[in-house]
């Protein structure tokens, strides 16, 4: 028997039984004729200690680090006790040991606190895995997994494999494809998600279908994306947008309770797309802070029906806020004795070219009620006190403005909101704050082809009321400087988002499920009867077989682990991750491939400059 208990699992209770332990050597430590050795396994450290009458045998047998060895002895209460870890009331008095195998020196050193940089640890991922930090999220991944898989069976939920080899229809990301050596000259495409076949199951009757599934999208990349990632898809018939919202917040609840033990009994706060643009500048808001945006000015037509407050920065020959476009400004609470240093600083991280403002404007609410700008010379005490009404800034605040461009400036100043909000500590990683964001607009303007886009994808169903106006427009855009003037532009999907601290950590819709109206949103999207037929005749041909009413969601499993985690990088959280480049840097992929296997495949490569 290789081992009798685990590294992390014996107590003072077990003092004097009989044990064998196998694991591998984090440290050794020797003092005079005794060595201490910490033995590692996933469940744990236990210290061993070999006494004097063993050293002539490991002098013959010498250990190393990452050595595997398997150790006889019994269960000592330690006179020196480790408090830090569970194991750390007793040791074990090795009576033999037996080296399994050795290892070379590891190139760095298999702690929490690691040597190791990304590069080098990645490309030893299988080292990386052993350390105690990295299988944290392993397990933590694992507890999700489980805790969805729990919850999605109890409430009827059917787990369905759906293929990977499928075909090409880009349509947002770019495909990966895979030449058919049976088939010559053809690909396949791995599915970017599972979405046309979790609807067709739906066709078929399965109302109720899930899947913690890989999707693959050859997109650049950042923290929170890879190229290969896992979704918890899922899909369900006869239900509409309320019923699916409920499900799956209580989805995301049963993960909190399960894996962090936390009781999320707030009411998952819900909030229209243009009122988190409004409010926020964004449409994955973080409302674990407040600090909302102040829309001094602002074109009329982006926010309809919105009230104009230019008047309060109109008037006094300031060109900036003249010339601009739009005017947004928040207040951060209690900033109003930050340093001419900070307030530089701030200026110039706006001006970085990732946020690309040309200054920063700063309104200070003094204590005594006074107020102090950099402004002063064309706004009077009496107009920053109008303005900082409007934002809502009380005395001890400091207003900061944005002028410039809509869309830039919109970004700019939630980019701004974050980062004051991860400067003041508003942002902590064990808090959780839930948000649906809904209603989202039916389609995106793609400049490059002065078309629309799907936002969500081409299944996703317009709000009812909406629907005419698809049907009764021409989607082509006349005069694409004005493309916000098109009544597409004004089209709201039935689509939602769920935002967990400001991620997005999943997204769905209520489908289209009539083949007329299915047809009318591919023809909205360009696309003519030939290609319709070509991407997605069995779709359009499979909804004339009595089609149900049917929406669904998919979440980031990779990103809800990572903030569960309280991690910044999805890469953290996936065994085998690819770096930036979308590289695995420990099997070395993508390579070239044999000329062989060019042949089978019947093609001939010659690589465009
Ligand atoms: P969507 O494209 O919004 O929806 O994806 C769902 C969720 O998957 C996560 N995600 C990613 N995670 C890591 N790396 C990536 N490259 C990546 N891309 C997306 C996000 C996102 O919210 N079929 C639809 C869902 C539906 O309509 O039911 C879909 O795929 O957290």
């Amino acid at each position: 028997m290789f081992r009798t208990h685990t590294c992390g699992e014996l107590r003072l209770s077990d003092i004097n039984k009989a044990t064998t332990l196998s694991g591998w050597v984090q440290t050794i430590r020797k003092f005079g004729s005794i060595t201490f050795v910490d033995l590692r396994d996933r469940y744990g450290i236990t210290q061993l200690l070999f006494s004097e009458s063993l050293n002539e045998n490991l002098e013959a047998n010498p250990l190393g680090r990452e050595f595997v060895l398997q150790v006889h002895g019994t269960v000592n209460e330690r006179s020196n006790k480790n408090n830090n870890i569970p194991t750390g009331e007793i040791e074990i008095l090795v009576n033999e040991f037996s080296i399994l195998n050795k290892s070379i020196t590891p190139p760095f050193t298999i702690q929490d606190d690691t040597d190791g940089g990304d590069d080098l640890r990645m490309k030893y991922r299988f080292l990386d895995l052993r350390r105690q930090a990295v299988r944290k999220n392993l397990e933590l991944r694992y507890a999700v997994g489980r805790s969805t898989r729990n919850y999605l069976h109890e409430q009827s939920f059917m787990d369905i494999e759906t293929p990977f080899l499928i075909k090409s229809t880009p349509e947002g990301a770019r495909d990966f494809v895979v030449p058919s050596r049976m088939n010559p000259g053809q690909f396949y495409a791995l599915p970017q998600s599972p979405q046309t076949f979790k609807q067709l199951l739906m066709v078929s009757g399965y109302d109720r279908y899930y899947q913690i599934v890989k999707c693959f999208r050859d997109e650049d990349l950042r923290a929170d994306r890879q190229p290969e990632f896992t979704q918890i898809d899922c899909e369900m018939a006869f239900v509409e947008q309320e019923d699916i919202l409920n499900m799956f917040e209580n989805l995301i609840k049963r993960i909190f309770k399960d894996v962090k033990n936390i009781d999320y009994t707030d009411k998952v706060e819900r909030m229209t797309w243009e009122n988190a643009m409004w409010t926020y500048g964004n449409d994955k808001p973080d409302i674990r802070f407040d600090m909302r945006l102040c829309n001094l000015k602002f074109p009329s037509h982006t926010f309809p029906g919105r009230e104009d407050i230019s008047s309060l920065i109109s008037g006094v020959d300031f060109k900036v806020f003249d010339e601009a476009e739009t005017v947004i400004a928040i207040a951060a609470s209690n900033c109003s004795e930050y340093t001419r240093k900070q307030t530089d600083e701030l200026t110039e991280w706006v001006k970085r070219p990732q946020i690309g403002m040309k200054g920063l404007v700063y309104v200070k609410c003094n204590a005594d009620g006074t107020y102090k700008s950099s402004v002063d010379k064309f706004y009077n005490e009496e107009k920053l006190k109008a303005i900082a009404a409007a934002v809502n800034a009380k005395s001890g605040d400091m207003i900061f403005i944005l002028a410039g461009a809509e869309e830039r400036t919109r970004k700019a100043t939630s980019e701004l909101r974050l980062y004051l909000g991860q400067q003041l500590g508003l942002r902590r990683s064990d808090e959780f704050k839930l948000l649906w964001v809904l209603d989202f607009p039916l389609f995106e303007y793609a400049e490059d082809d002065n078309r629309w886009v799907a936002r969500h994808h081409p299944f996703t169903s317009p709000k009812p009321s909406d629907i005419a106006t698809m049907i009764n427009n021409n989607p082509v855009i006349e005069n694409a400087a004005e493309y916000l003037k098109h009544p597409y532009a004004n089209i709201k999907a039935n689509a939602y988002d769920m935002v967990l601290n400001g991620n997005e950590i999943g997204g769905g819709s209520i489908r289209i499920f009539q083949k007329e109206l299915q047809q009318k949103m591919f023809a909205a999207l360009g696309m003519d009867e030939h290609e319709q037929q070509h991407k997605f005749g069995f779709l359009l041909g499979a909804f004339e077989y009595g089609a149900p009413p049917h929406g669904g969601i998919a979440f980031g499993f990779d990103r809800l682990c990572s903030i569960l985690g309280g991690s910044e990088s999805i890469r953290d959280f996936i065994a085998f991750p690819k770096n930036n480049s979308g590289r695995d840097v420990m099997i070395d992929a993508p390579s070239t491939i044999d000329d062989k296997q060019f042949d089978e495949l019947q093609i001939k490569l010659d690589l465009k400059a």
